[in-house]
């Protein structure tokens, strides 16, 4: 069996390839680096002993990603490739719809050309609108997204759902992932931000290493019992063996069906760092910062469904996490660069 993953240097990507392989299927990667880097799949060669097939391509260009089809039997895709940044797509909307829309579309009109019909899509927690009750369900609210950036994974939801209804023969998997943190237990792969960490996990661990002076704890006047958000953060492990129970899941389910990815467990800010502390013997310093515009107080998954038709639950819990996010930080204090 032959995978085609979209995106294969990025975090989820790489991770996700490690499990691929390790189940003993082929792996073809299709990524541009805009935001990853080729020794991603160094690693996940070292780590499985299996090779990984790369081609630096952009998915919107349309030749070139047809002539990966042309030299590979694929039988399913997973489509990780697009730029994920809420604060940049709010500065750079047309960039956002125009690689996380296009790549869609080319990659689909590709697939059908070649009769390829299985899909996984990675979509986002924040496909779901801000005004439901928690937990979120597959079946709560969606849109009245924030920000362009989760249009676009909205959107991308639909074309999915319209391909399906054109031609029901096709099997598609929409997950939604929660706030995937932590990397492989080897330390070989991780997450990698550019500049500035956005995202909580990677900042604590820069603060903690000291590329950056203190965490700011964005809003300690939230009604949430510590005054701080709450996140269903997963494993970034769990949410690649996620992966492969979907595509197990592809195999005789033509249609379209949706599953969250997050293990139904809420952690605050506070706890978050309180985890990381302890795990790993240190101290993170932080401040509290006025809030970040456009959070919301809370937010965690039922991950039931996924239990129940996927046979997939998430097996690690915060210290986990926290371990092996600092794992990979001590390991590789700049990432995948080496200065
Ligand atoms: P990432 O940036 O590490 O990985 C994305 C990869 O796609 C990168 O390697 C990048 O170089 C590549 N890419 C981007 N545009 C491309 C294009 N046009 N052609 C080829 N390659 C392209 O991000 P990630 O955290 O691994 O996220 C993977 C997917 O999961 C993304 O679609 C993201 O939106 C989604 N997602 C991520 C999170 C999260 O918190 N990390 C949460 C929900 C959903
Ligand atoms: C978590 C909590 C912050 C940084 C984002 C995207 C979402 C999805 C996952 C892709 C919040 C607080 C953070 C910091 C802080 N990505 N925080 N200080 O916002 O839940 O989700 O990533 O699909 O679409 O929006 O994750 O890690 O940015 O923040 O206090 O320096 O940590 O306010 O409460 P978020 P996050």
């Amino acid at each position: 069996m032959t995978v085609l993953v979209t995106g294969g240097m990025g975090y989820i990507g790489s991770h996700t390839c490690v499990e691929l392989l390790q189940q003993g299927m082929d792996v073809v990667i299709v990524d541009n680096l805009v935001n990853s880097s080729a020794e991603a799949g160094r690693r996940v060669e070292q780590i499985t002993n299996r090779p990984v097939t790369f081609y630096q391509i952009d998915v919107r260009d349309r030749e070139r990603l047809d002539e990966v089809f042309r030299r590979h039997e694929i039988d399913c895709v997973i489509h990780f490739a697009g730029l994920k940044a809420v604060g940049e797509s709010v500065r750079m909307p047309l960039e956002y719809y125009d690689n996380n829309l296009n790549s869609t579309i080319v990659l689909c009109q590709t697939m059908r050309a070649h009769g390829v019909k299985k899909i996984i899509f990675s979509s986002s927690a924040t496909v779901y609108s801000g005004d439901n009750e928690m937990p979120l369900y597959e079946t709560s609210r969606t849109g009245s997204c924030t920000n362009p950036y989760g249009w676009t994974k909205y959107v991308c939801e639909q074309v999915l759902r319209d391909c399906v209804a054109a031609d029901p023969t096709w099997s598609v998997v929409l997950l939604r992932y929660f706030n995937p943190v932590g990397a492989h237990a080897s330390g070989l792969i991780g997450e990698d931000p550019r500049g500035i960490p956005n995202n909580l996990m990677p900042f604590i661990s820069q603060t903690a290493i000291g590329r950056r002076e203190i965490l700011n704890v964005f809003g300690n006047d939230y009604d949430t019992p510590d005054g701080t958000c709450i996140r269903d953060y997963i494993h970034v492990v769990d949410l690649a063996r996620g992966h492969v129970a979907a595509i197990s899941y592809l195999d005789g389910h033509p249609g379209e069906s949706v599953f969250n990815l997050g293990t139904g467990r809420g952690s605050s800010v506070l706890e978050m760092v309180r985890a990381f502390e302890t795990a790993n013997h240190l101290v993170v310093p932080y401040r509290f910062a006025p809030r970040r515009a456009g959070d919301l107080p809370v937010c965690y998954a039922c991950p039931d469904k996924s239990a129940e038709i996927l046979h997939w639950r998430a097996q690690y819990n915060i210290q986990d996490m926290c371990r092996d996010s600092w794992n990979w930080q001590t390991k590789n204090p700049l990432g995948y660069a080496t200065e």
